[in-house]
């Protein structure tokens, strides 16, 4: 009896030990990273002056409102978790939503570097007046907008061409991430249509990926419904989704309940926010990065989400060399490997990666719970969720928070199988067990 006290005692200790430790050691490396990503954010702006003779405003050093409007948007507010922007396509004025992720990520660094700059605009504006103008404006929060202004904005917005587009000098230039900027290619996704149908999201893959996009759900699903609906005359379908994918399956599921038959969703990303947590995207991104060293998925996805300028090394390290990494893989693995994943996940710019992860993941925080009502709602939508065992990017958790949501839903979680392994490796079962589920959305 002693002897099990005394060990249960010493394990609590130790487990508690562990904690303090991975805190600690935690605190310095991600200090350390706010520093790396300061100084980088320097080093990027000098080298963009000299390849690009310009540099597009980053999210640490400026304001929200500068690196959203230098792509030609218009900003209407940019209060914790309500940010919209203006877009405007020829015909239509829309408001869509980012995340605030995007610039408010809590940390010392930021903290201080944010002060700094806003120290030093002080020094150069000087005009305290002007500067108290400037910032009243940046609060606006409603508008009303009328036919002259739509004219006025579309003036001052201006027609981007996505076929003016050069690669930044920290983006690949070769011919198949650049195959959407030819003269006579057509701006849709990269759709593959032998059946089942793929496509290349937004900023993907052989995709386009116009530089000015925020990759705002919005403009995901656009690109969707005018690349495949539109294109091939959709007008029933099943929905089969990875991960991120997840969340734009669901937001079309919900948009087109007549249409979709079936939804599988792997991995699917849901974290539910509690009732009165009040800033629901800073609570995803939160949870999905946790800036903690231990566990290393949970490192990898803090150094992700948090560092702007860290992902953009780390983009063009590898993004921009992606031909030289898939050949020395295949020639260290003498060509016993296929390199399909690796090419899938290299092919992008790092503006898409970056505006995607947040607006996506984290900016439908508060929106991904109406989409799963409407489709448990939807009687004729069949939903299955797999889910690996030993997923460590997405806890198993997020299943059954999605199962609690749609009691209909079938949940198969597979064992020995991680947030890759789910797929790759077992896709002659995945391809029968999606064709089982299609058979009895048919007969039904
Ligand atoms: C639209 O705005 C312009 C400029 O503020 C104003 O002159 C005009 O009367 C407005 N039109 C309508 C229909 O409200
Ligand atoms: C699905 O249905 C087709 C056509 O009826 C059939 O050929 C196929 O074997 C079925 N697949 C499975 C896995 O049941």
């Amino acid at each position: 009896m002693q002897m099990t006290s005394v060990m249960g005692k010493s394990r609590i200790i130790l487990t508690m030990s562990a904690r303090f430790i991975n805190e600690a050691i935690s605190f310095l490396v991600f200090c350390f990273l706010d520093l790396v990503d300061f100084l980088l954010c320097f080093l990027f702006k000098s080298v963009d002056m000299l390849f690009d003779s310009e540099f597009r405003p980053c999210y640490c050093s400026s304001s929200a409102k500068e690196a959203i409007t230098s792509g030609g948007k218009i900003l209407v507010s940019e209060q914790g978790g309500e940010s919209k922007i203006v877009s405007l396509s020829s015909t239509k004025l829309m408001l869509e939503d980012i995340s605030d992720t995007l610039y408010s990520r809590p940390s010392l660094v930021s903290e201080v570097s944010r002060l700094t700059m806003n120290e030093l605009k002080r020094l150069k504006l000087e005009d305290p007046i002007l500067a108290q103008s400037k910032r009243g404006n940046s609060r606006c929060s409603s508008f009303t907008v009328n036919t002259t202004i739509v004219e006025m904005l579309q003036g001052k917005i201006g027609k981007h061409d996505v076929h003016n587009q050069i690669p930044r000098w920290s983006d690949c230039d070769c011919k198949e991430c650049c195959s959407w900027i030819q003269p006579s290619s057509k701006t849709t996704l990269y759709v593959k249509s032998q059946f089942p149908t793929s496509v290349d999201l937004l900023g993907f893959g052989k995709s386009p990926k116009p530089s000015e996009s925020l990759y705002t759900l919005r403009e995901h699903l656009d690109m969707i419904e005018k690349s495949v609906l539109e294109a091939h005359k959709v007008e029933s379908f099943h929905i089969v989704a990875h991960s991120l994918g997840s969340i734009l399956a669901l937001a079309l599921a919900a948009k087109y309940p007549q249409y979709v038959k079936s939804i599988t969703l792997l991995a699917p990303p849901y974290y539910p926010v509690p009732k009165g947590e009040a800033q629901a995207t800073q609570y995803v991104m939160r949870q999905i990065a946790p800036r903690r060293v231990w566990p290393p998925m949970a490192f990898g996805a803090s150094l992700v989400c948090w560092y702007e300028h860290i992902t953009r090394m780390i983009c063009f390290l590898i993004c921009k060399n992606h031909r030289l990494w898939i050949f020395l893989t295949r020639l260290i693995t003498r060509n016993r490997v296929r390199t399909f994943l690796l090419e899938g996940f290299f092919s992008h710019t790092h503006n898409a990666a970056w505006h995607t992860l947040h607006n996506i993941i984290c900016g439908t925080a508060a929106k991904l719970g109406t989409y799963l009502e409407t489709v448990n709602e939807n009687r004729n939508c069949k939903v299955t969720i797999f889910h690996g065992k030993n997923d460590e990017v997405i806890p198993i958790e997020c299943s059954y928070d999605v199962v609690k949501m749609i009691p209909s839903a079938e949940l198969r979680v597979i064992d020995d199988k991680d947030h890759i392994t789910i797929v790759v490796g077992r896709q002659k079962d995945f391809a029968r067990e999606l064709e089982e589920i299609w058979n009895s959305t048919n007969k039904s």
